[in-house]
């Protein structure tokens, strides 16, 4: 099969961008700066297979990152392999490596292969399906921007020598695209070591190269004011709110274990249900899986399915949080309220805000738990079961 491949450039030590942290290891609003182009290339239906290139220095900080949002699993994800001292070491490494893979697995034959910066995190799908439509075997693409500022050329003193025209000059951006054994090739046959993009080495090739819009979402962070600017764009956010509702009965036997928030709670009675019962956690997960409109919990883990039988209410909610990293959303806060007349919560309210915030990473204090009667009135007056109510608020990244 006639694959495209992304290869996602992180072996820069980010000499200019003089942090603790290498750039695209920084977070921006909650994640590292290169799960986003990571992610954007997972998600894109064009694009077949990722291959990381990262630094053998930066090894635990990105596999860190990769068990952190589980993406070892996404069968898309090539092993990551290591760069080398310049920007066209890591790309060449890069491009070798993909011919090996090709070499030992006749099955995949790869087409067009795409080059990209993870310090630009917010690069778009349109970008990325642009760039490949615009791949042909005779010619390259990469997006681009007008400049619109006046250019100068400056001495050494920074004093303005000359004003340069700008009316056929652009902005280079990623992912540069193009047909993989044509770059393969330029990249073996360049001698050139001080080139900064694969552009430079194509156009040696007989290789025309076009350009498609970038944009300044696209701009790649190679200071510090970079990623604080990218940030204030990014700060644009949607507010989403979600609520869920759940009731279980007790059940009659008293060999029943109850849960709450994920917390086993001393109690004559637990409740029945087909999981563990935790109509906190099953409320909560609701109202995150409605502020990204993404259906119920039955959706997801449905009860017909004898898999779920006993299973505990985590793992439902470690499915929702992976469903707020997939759409770079976060928690702006949560509030829950349990109905019952027993048992008591007050003394174990803290213990489940912090079991959910550690499931959920994020902070105790945006969490709260409140418990009511129903003044003995109806089925949660007669004792006859527990209900939880959860209102989730959601930031959603717009991009
Ligand atoms: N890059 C790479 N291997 C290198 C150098 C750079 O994979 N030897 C990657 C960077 O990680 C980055 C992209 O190429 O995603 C663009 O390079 P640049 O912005 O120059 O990043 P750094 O080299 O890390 O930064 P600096 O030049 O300031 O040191
Ligand atoms: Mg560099």
């Amino acid at each position: 099969m006639l694959e495209n491949i992304a290869i996602i450039l992180a072996a820069g030590v980010g000499k200019r961008f003089a942090g603790s942290v290498p750039k695209q290891y920084n977070l921006i609003y909650n994640n590292p700066v290169i799960y986003y182009s990571l992610l954007t290339f997972l998600q894109h239906n064009l694009i077949h297979k990722v291959l990381p290139v990262i630094n053998k220095e930066h090894e635990d900080i990105f596999v860190n990152i990769l068990n952190q949002y589980k993406l070892s699993s996404n069968t898309k994800l090539l092993p990551y392999v290591f760069g080398g001292e310049t920007r066209k070491d890591s790309v060449f490494n890069a491009l070798k490596n993909i011919k090996e893979l090709e070499n030992n697995n006749t099955a995949n034959t790869f087409n067009k292969v795409l080059i990209h910066d993870s310090a630009r995190p917010f690069v778009s799908n349109k970008i990325i399906t642009n760039v490949i439509n615009s791949i042909t075997k005779e010619q390259g693409c990469i997006p681009a921007l007008k400049i619109n500022d006046s250019l100068k050329k400056v001495d050494h003193n920074n004093y303005i020598t000359d004003s340069l025209n700008r009316d056929n000059i652009v902005k280079a951006q990623t992912p540069q695209g193009f047909p993989f054994c044509e770059l393969l090739n330029s990249y073996k046959n360049s001698s050139n070591c001080n080139v900064t993009d694969d552009a430079e080495i194509i156009a040696k090739s007989n290789l025309k190269i076009a350009i498609i819009s970038g944009s300044l979402l696209n701009e790649k962070i190679t200071t510090k004011e970079n990623l604080q600017y990218l940030e204030k764009l990014t700060s644009s956010v949607e507010y989403r709110i979600g609520q869920g509702f759940d009731v279980h009965a007790f059940a009659t036997k008293n060999n029943v274990d109850l849960y709450l928030g994920g917390i086993k709670i001393p109690n004559h009675k637990g409740l029945l249900g087909h999981s563990d019962a935790d109509v906190v956690l099953h409320a909560l997960v609701d109202a995150i899986l409605g502020s990204l409109a993404k259906g119920d919990i039955g959706d997801y883990f449905p009860p017909s399915d004898d898999k779920w039988k006993g299973a505990p209410s985590s793992i439902f909610l470690v499915k929702a949080k992976e469903l707020l990293e997939d759409s770079f959303a976060t928690i702006a806060n949560i509030d829950i309220t349990i109905l019952c007349e027993t048992p008591k919560i007050t003394s174990y309210k803290q213990l489940i805000i912090n079991n959910i915030a550690s499931i959920l990473n994020i902070k105790p204090s945006i969490i709260n738990i409140k418990a009511t009667t129903t003044e003995t009135l109806g089925f949660l007056g007669r004792k006859e079961g527990i209900a939880a109510m959860a209102t989730v608020l959601v930031l959603l990244k717009t991009n």
